[in-house]
């Protein structure tokens, strides 16, 4: 959802600043603009110039005109919340005068009540946003340098911001500030960057400060400065991200899904590097801050997550409690956090994000924190909100993710959870024989994830022929329902064809009733002590005509098609089973023309609530 990006230096501007704005499109957006100051005489205030167009950053650049010249500018791709997606909706705002531009990322809560003021006072309001609230109140603070002015505007909001601003009378500057929205600036060789997301600053720069909540920074040409929103300085030191531009490219595939299901065994290989202790048969996990006295007092694991990541949770709970036999359960973080839960000091409660940022699981980790549990964090982007606000945790490693729908970051936070499960089992009762019969499971891991990726010809034949299916059921049974789970979503998702998952015990009592031979059933099907049983509802859904395709360890002969995926130890399968049905929905949506990358409604970081 929203970014923001924004450049102070030597160089023509707009041309930055929109291929920026293309490196925030995976996000999400409905809108985008741009404002620049343009050259002015020295001493003289400069002017802002601004474009804004609905839709697409490349609408926006078409109507961007030739004449466009300056080298300071901000600019941001919206998704709508307060008002529609229109010109007149998109950032940046400015006021009357035309002198105050801000673009904004988050929301003000109190953006009404400060409207009705403003009018009250006179003011005339351009859009329907709750941006524009923040524009008025800089344009009409009293203060004399722009610092002051964004700070004495933000002491009368209440809600989440990260903001950029230029002022036609400062033009040596921008402004920028962050309360639970990130601001990342870019420190290059006498030129600044600022955007919301790192994706958009690799390609310039790769030293990097975040922002934490309350800062403030000042960017000129040739330096930056911190500081808190009450004014006192704050020392920043820039780190080096790992994430190259290159990684941000297509990489000769068609779509950014595809290229993430292609890079599965290497970031497996990642997740895995520098962390397998084979003395003593398990893994160094140096970030979860969590000594072996303390791990070992932990007496249950509560997991917290959204979409892809609350059922990459369901299954890493399903290994806490079978390696290390602590009880362990998943929970969307949505849910959690509006139910005043009862927090117990002897749970272990872990935040999932591929992206460090969902609102609702910040929400959730900050009210834990509160009532003074002790969260971690598995999550992927290094320095990301979550992660900065968990008490420790460990990073994923799967490399940045564009596509919208999470394919790598799932296996990999998967996989990240094996080897939590691993490192608490190998402090508690797991055995040395079995601490070491998973580890060379997962060290089996990417050579057989690049089998299953090598049969994506016959699952594209498979996609092909259930493409025209109304709705399809997905099923699965303990290890195998997460699977089902995970899968289910990816086809709704990307394909919009209507999909829903059901523990395989669950059949009879209801959802049988559907089943017909227009609606197909993928069956999750393990070689594990489970085969039987769920052998026994493949037959409850041949018995009523129904078609069903397996993903199994070998042919299932009640089966109409069966994905046969290589076997590893019982409890890592559910990491192979679900990269097979990535494919399926990848090439179902792609029979079916959708736009797989972005696919309609939905957005990559859902940043409110
Ligand atoms: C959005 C995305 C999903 C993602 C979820 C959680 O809904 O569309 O693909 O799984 O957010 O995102 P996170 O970054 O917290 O893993």
């Amino acid at each position: 959802m929203c970014g923001i990006v924004g450049y102070i230096g030597k160089r023509d501007v707009a041309p930055l600043l929109l291929e920026g704005l293309q490196r925030l499109e995976y996000r999400g957006y409905d809108s985008a603009g741009i404002v620049i100051t343009g050259k002015a005489a020295a001493g003289r205030p400069g002017t802002l110039k601004t474009v804004k167009a609905k839709g697409r950053v490349r609408d926006l650049e078409a109507k961007v005109p030739k004449r466009f010249a300056g080298t300071t500018g901000i600019a941001h791709t919206r998704w709508a919340t307060h008002g529609a997606p229109s010109d007149e909706n998109a950032h940046p705002h400015l006021d009357a005068e035309g002198k105050v531009a801000v673009v904004h990322n988050g929301i003000i809560d109190n953006a009404s009540e400060l409207r009705a003021k403003l009018v009250a006072d006179g003011v005339a309001f351009l859009s329907e946003t709750d941006t524009e609230v923040l524009v008025h109140l800089i344009a009409r603070a009293q203060a004399a340098t722009l610092e002051e002015k964004v700070r004495e505007a933000l002491k009368s909001v209440e809600g989440t911001y990260g903001i950029a601003v230029l002022h036609a009378d400062f033009n040596d500057r921008i402004v920028v500030a962050r309360n639970g929205s990130p601001v990342v600036l870019g420190i290059g060789e006498k030129e600044m960057f600022v955007a919301s997301d790192v994706a958009a600053l690799v390609a310039h720069t790769r030293q990097i400060v975040t922002l934490d909540d309350g800062e403030m920074a000042t960017l000129k040409a040739d330096d930056f400065r911190t500081y808190t929103t009450e004014g006192s300085s704050t020392t920043a030191t820039p780190t080096t991200v790992e994430w190259e531009a290159e990684s941000y490219d297509m990489g000769g595939h068609d779509t950014y899904m595809h290229k993430e299901i292609s890079e599965q065994a290497d970031a497996v290989d990642r997740v895995l590097r520098g962390r397998i202790d084979d003395r003593f048969s398990t893994v160094h996990l140096g970030g979860l801050n969590l000594d072996a006295r303390e791990a070992r007092g932990v007496r249950r694991i509560k997991i917290l997550g959204c979409g892809t990541s609350y059922h990459a949770g369901l299954i890493g709970a399903g290994l806490i409690e079978e390696l290390a036999r602590i009880p362990a359960d998943a929970e969307p973080a949505s849910e959690f956090r509006y139910r005043n839960p009862v927090v117990d000091p002897d749970t272990l409660y872990v935040a999932v994000s591929q992206s460090g940022e969902t609102y609702d699981v910040l929400a959730a980790v900050q009210e834990l924190k509160r009532k003074g549990a002790r969260v971690l964090g598995v999550v992927n982007v290094v320095g990301s909100a979550i992660a900065r606000e968990a008490d420790g945790g460990m990073y994923v490693h799967a490399g940045p993710e564009v596509c919208v729908v999470s394919t790598k970051c799932f296996t990999n936070t998967v996989v990240a959870f094996a080897l939590l499960a691993l490192h608490l089992g190998r402090i508690r009762d797991l055995s040395v024989a079995d601490g070491r019969r998973i580890i060379e499971g997962l060290r089996r891991l990417p050579d057989q994830i690049g089998e299953i990726l090598a049969a994506e010809d016959e699952i594209k034949k498979l996609a092909e022929e259930y493409a025209g299916a109304q709705s399809m059921m997905f099923i699965g049974r303990v290890r195998g329902y997460p699977v089902a789970l995970e899968a289910s979503l990816k086809l709704k998702e990307i394909s919009y064809i209507h999909a829903e998952a059901y523990p395989a015990s669950e059949l009879k009592h209801g959802p049988l009733a559907l089943i017909e031979p227009a609606l197909p059933t993928v069956a999750i099907v393990p070689d594990d002590d489970l085969l039987e049983k769920n052998r026994a509802a493949l037959e409850e859904i041949k018995a009523r005509s129904g078609r069903i395709l397996a993903v199994a360890h070998r042919e299932q002969e009640k089966a109409d098609h069966t994905i046969v995926v290589p076997k590893n130890e019982n409890e890592l399968d559910p990491i192979l089973m679900g990269i097979p049905l990535q494919l399926l929905a990848y090439h179902t949506a792609l029979a079916m023309g959708r736009d797989i990358d972005k696919p309609r409604n939905l957005a990559k970081s859902v940043t409110v609530e």
